[in-house]
């Protein structure tokens, strides 16, 4: 039986959110060339790259479809925020992988979750710990570094948890608003 067309769509933005991701850090490997910096970009690409792989397999073994996304999580990132420099994106990078882990932490927690799901939750959640700690340590070391880094570290990390909150609470309405209604009348989404 296919699954219901609101956990796919579910999955579809988990899906635009790690292939956007991974897009940030192909970005990120032209900015940071120190080769141990690229050694943990290429090895962190290729996790979120793979992530997207599971949530696409699993949306097409569960009867759905991958889908174009538009207004996801990073779309409405994006129209608020504009990274100037290295520090502005390193922040940015933390903000987002805080929000992926915490996003599939609190799916994992919700009663009666399929274990196919489950299972790519588990999977996912297991490498954006090591995402954060060193895409942070990184953060660190260039502001200490740079003249007033620390405190530009400081201001970028607040403003843009600032909007991630503010983009979060959007999407977790549409979300419980989607959820709400009887699963039927949910079939074009
Ligand atoms: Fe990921
Ligand atoms: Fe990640």
């Amino acid at each position: 039986m296919p699954a219901d067309p609101r956990t796919i769509l579910l999955m579809n933005y988990y899906r635009d959110a790690e292939l956007r991701g991974a897009n940030l850090l192909f970005r990120l490997m032209s900015h940071l060339e120190d080769p141990d910096s690229q050694l943990k970009l290429s090895l962190h690409l290729a996790d979120e790259t793979r992530h997207a792989a599971l949530w696409t397999k699993r949306i097409n073994d569960a009867g759905g479809a991958p889908a174009r996304i538009a207004d996801g999580y990073q779309n409405r990132i994006g129209l608020r925020v504009v990274p100037r420099n290295l520090i502005d994106i390193l922040a940015l990078t933390v903000v987002v992988e805080e929000r992926a882990y915490q996003r599939y932490v609190e799916h994992a927690a919700r009663p009666n979750v399929a274990p196919e799901i489950l299972e790519v939750l588990s999977e996912v959640t297991k490498d954006e710990k090591w995402h954060i700690s060193w895409i942070k340590a990184k953060l660190e070391e260039l502001a200490a570094a740079a003249a007033g880094g620390v405190e530009r570290m400081n201001e970028a990390l607040a403003r843009y948890r600032e909007i991630d909150r503010q983009v979060y609470a959007e999407l977790l309405a549409k979300e419980r608003a989607a959820f709400e209604e009887p699963a039927q009348q949910q079939a074009a989404v």
